[in-house]
């Protein structure tokens, strides 16, 4: 069987929690494969909405196991938080989570170091989530990082070796910082990470897949925000891509199924760096009024503009891209008219490739679609869709050479929409 992946195509958000969601019944396993809670991901369903940031978005869909995968960066005291708002709403996750003992731990002074790090940087900071999540990935890459399964063996004194030398670090940089509180509550996050299942998450992740069960890999972030191919330096410190379910699960290429590349009808960002269609006037404000382009986990605006195809065809190669999803299309209701980005100008040179550098003189050269004014948020089936729509769809599908298999209509479970494509 097969590991299916489901990952951002653009700069995160775009809608990944959701879809995780309603397809979580096809699944036997749903598990996270890289990043930690700088996501955030929102689902609502039964007039409910949940944001999950290190727990997978399967949990809602009784019956199914869900895994941390040993990709993933984890905050035991922002876990803990996690764990117990969905204990509160009566969402009992022991049954249901498993952790793997290679999955590597944030340390309170992670979160310190990325402060300082960030604010180092001045002018040119990442515009960070500041959940630690670079310096955590630094210290795996440099061989220097605790993981869940340190826990079992020997744990207080690797910990307190890595907080001595996180100290030296930051006695280096004119950062003030009180480690105590932080301390004191990411202690107590341990103590409810330690009433998980640990496990090895390749051997379990592989036995299912040879007992016939099919497996869905969440993606956080997006390929924009990918370490090698995003929009570097101002990206995230983990491979988003479909690469990083080989390498954030264990398990073999030839394993991977369908690749789901989802994207807004839009674009947005949040923090710094480049965003050639980003739109600094009226109608940016509007899609991010209508769109509620808020964070999630940070609650900052996020910028906004119009659909970057020139960035989503890049994205459809790099991860392989099978099926599209295509998200808040019913933030465009009422526009008269849409534009998409087909190519770029670069030096005053047309190009539809990808260029090594966003970062200066990218010009977006657009088309101009008609909008299909109509309220899409309740439709239950694509024969109700407006012609335009249509021609939207058949548009980006066309340029991106991949079928849109679902398009979402709104925030909630329900307001999703199943296309007839192979
Ligand atoms: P993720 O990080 O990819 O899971 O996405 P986020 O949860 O950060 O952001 C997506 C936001 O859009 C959330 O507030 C969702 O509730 C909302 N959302 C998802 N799909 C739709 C849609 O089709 N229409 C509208 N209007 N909102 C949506
Ligand atoms: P989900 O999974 C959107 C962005 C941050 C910043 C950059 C680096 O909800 O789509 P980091 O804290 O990872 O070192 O920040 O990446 N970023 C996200 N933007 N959605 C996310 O996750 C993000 N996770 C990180 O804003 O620009
Ligand atoms: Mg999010």
């Amino acid at each position: 069987m097969k590991v299916d992946v489901l990952l951002g195509l653009q700069w995160g958000d775009e809608g990944k929690g959701k879809v995780v969601d309603v397809l979580t019944p096809n699944y036997a396993v749903v598990t996270r494969f890289q990043g930690g809670p700088n996501a955030g991901h929102t689902l609502e369903f039964e007039g409910q909405k949940y944001v999950l940031r290190s727990v997978p978005s399967g949990i809602f869909q009784g019956g199914k196991t869900n895994i941390i995968g040993n990709g993933v960066v984890l905050d035991p005291a922002l876990f803990r938080q996690e764990v117990e708002a969905l204990e509160a709403s009566d969402h009992d996750l022991q049954s249901r989570l498993q952790i793997s003992r290679k999955a590597h731990l944030i340390l309170p002074t992670h979160r310190l170091l990325d402060a300082a790090y960030e604010s180092a940087k001045g002018k040119a900071k990442i515009g960070t989530t500041g959940k630690g999540i670079g310096p955590t990935y630094t210290d795996k890459i440099s061989r220097n990082g605790l993981r869940v399964g340190d826990l079992e063996h020997d744990f207080e004194n690797k910990y307190k070796a890595a907080i001595e030398r996180h100290k030296e670090i930051l006695s280096h940089y004119n950062f003030e910082y009180d480690l105590e509180p932080i301390e004191k509550e990411w202690m107590a996050g341990i103590e409810k990470l330690r009433k998980f299942k640990f496990i090895d998450s390749e051997h379990v992740i592989n036995r299912k897949l040879a007992e016939g069960c099919n497996i869905l890999a969440e993606g956080a972030q997006g390929t924009m925000l990918d370490i090698d191919f995003g929009s570097y330096p101002f990206v995230t410190s983990s491979n988003t891509i479909c690469a990083g379910a080989c390498t954030g699960l264990g398990v073999a290429p030839h394993r991977i199924g369908d690749v789901f590349g989802i994207f807004k009808a839009y674009c947005t960002r949040v923090g710094s760096g480049p965003f050639p269609t980003e739109l600094n006037d009226a109608t940016g404000e509007e899609l991010r009024r209508l769109g509620h382009e808020f964070g999630a986990v940070t609650g900052r605006p996020r910028r906004c503009g119009w659909i970057d195809l020139v960035a989503l065809k890049y994205a459809v190669m790099i991860n392989g891209v099978s099926k599209l999803i295509m998200m808040k299309s019913d933030v465009l209701d009422q526009f008269e008219t849409i534009k998409a980005c087909v190519a770029y100008k670069v030096n005053g040179v047309e190009t539809e490739d990808f260029p090594f550098d966003i970062n200066e003189g990218v010009e977006p050269v657009y088309v101009e679609l008609d909008g299909w004014k109509t309220d899409m948020t309740r439709m239950k089936s694509e024969n109700e869709f407006p012609e335009e729509y249509n021609a939207y769809i058949s548009f980006i599908e066309d340029y991106l050479k991949v079928p849109i298999a679902i398009v979402s209509v709104g925030p909630d479970r329900e307001q999703t929409i199943m296309r007839g494509v192979e």
